[in-house]
């Protein structure tokens, strides 16, 4: 038996971003990246799989049920990352369930007994085939709607994200935060089941300024800033800086 406690870490490929959090996120962990629309959810969670696939040779799966696989290559092309090149080299699989895929709208209770196993079965193919190391779901509460009950989706995320992670993958979840929080949405479910929760702000701070930041909420088995600290989106993508405390939140 090893009595090596040490966690293994995953580089989360946000320049600054480590630094905050001991070196990366857990390795096999479920990280959830939440905040408000336009705040950078789906940048750094795509920036998260094209790094891990440069610079540490680590496959990707990306599952996307908002944006379409031509308009993510072309807003991460503005950053300078070729999707389609690390598709093409087998660094990168999409698995496309955004909307326009979708023939007929669906209305609530549709489905009655709606389960995830059929995404989770994709998704592990994905894993197998290429060796991935890293999953992101962009955004996973959209499937929200077809659950009959809290409980079944409740206990389908948990399935979804455990078997994701079992497979030696880090998960990344993203999840718009409500306006009015109740404590009984989906958003707290995905909080809950998340070993991790990085929030991304992008406050107004003036009549005319707004400012980008990052806060860790929470890293089970890890010592993370309680701080707020500044974040950019570049022309390289976003970037942290890990000694600048943001003055907007
Ligand atoms: N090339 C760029 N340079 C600078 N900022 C950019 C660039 N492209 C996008 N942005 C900023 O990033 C925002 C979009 O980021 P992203 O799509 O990651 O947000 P999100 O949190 O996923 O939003 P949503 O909740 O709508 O999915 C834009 O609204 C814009 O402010
Ligand atoms: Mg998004």
């Amino acid at each position: 038996m090893s009595d090596d406690y040490s966690i293994e870490r995953v580089k989360t490929g946000i320049p600054g971003l480590d630094e905050l959090i001991e070196g990366g996120f857990p390795l096999g962990d479920t990280i959830l990246i939440a905040g408000k629309a336009g705040t950078g959810k789906s940048i750094l969670a795509n920036q998260f799989l094209y790094r891990g696939a440069i610079e540490y040779s680590e496959p990707g799966v990306l599952v996307t049920l908002e944006e379409s696989p031509e308009k993510i290559k072309r807003n991460m092309m503005r950053f300078g990352m070729d999707f389609g090149k690390l598709e093409e080299e087998g660094m990168l699989a999409i698995v496309d369930l955004s909307p326009s895929k979708e023939a007929t709208p669906v209305s609530i209770g549709e489905y009655p007994s709606f389960d995830l196993s059929g995404l989770e079965a994709i998704i592990l193919n994905h894993v197998k085939r290429m060796k991935a190391k890293r999953v992101v779901i962009d955004t996973l509460s959209i499937m929200a709607y077809k659950f009959k009950s809290r409980d079944i989706l409740r206990e389908e995320f948990f399935k979804l994200t455990a078997n994701i992670t079992r497979s030696g993958c880090t998960l990344l979840l993203t999840s718009e935060i409500p306006a009015q929080n109740d404590g009984l949405g989906v958003f707290d479910i995905e909080a809950f089941l998340a070993s991790g929760v990085i929030v991304l702000y992008n406050e107004k701070i003036s009549e005319t300024t707004r400012s980008r930041s990052v806060e860790v909420l929470k890293l089970r088995g890890s010592k993370h800033s309680s701080r707020i600290h500044s974040m950019r989106i570049t022309d390289e993508g976003i970037r942290v800086w890990p000694g600048e405390i943001s003055p907007g939140v």
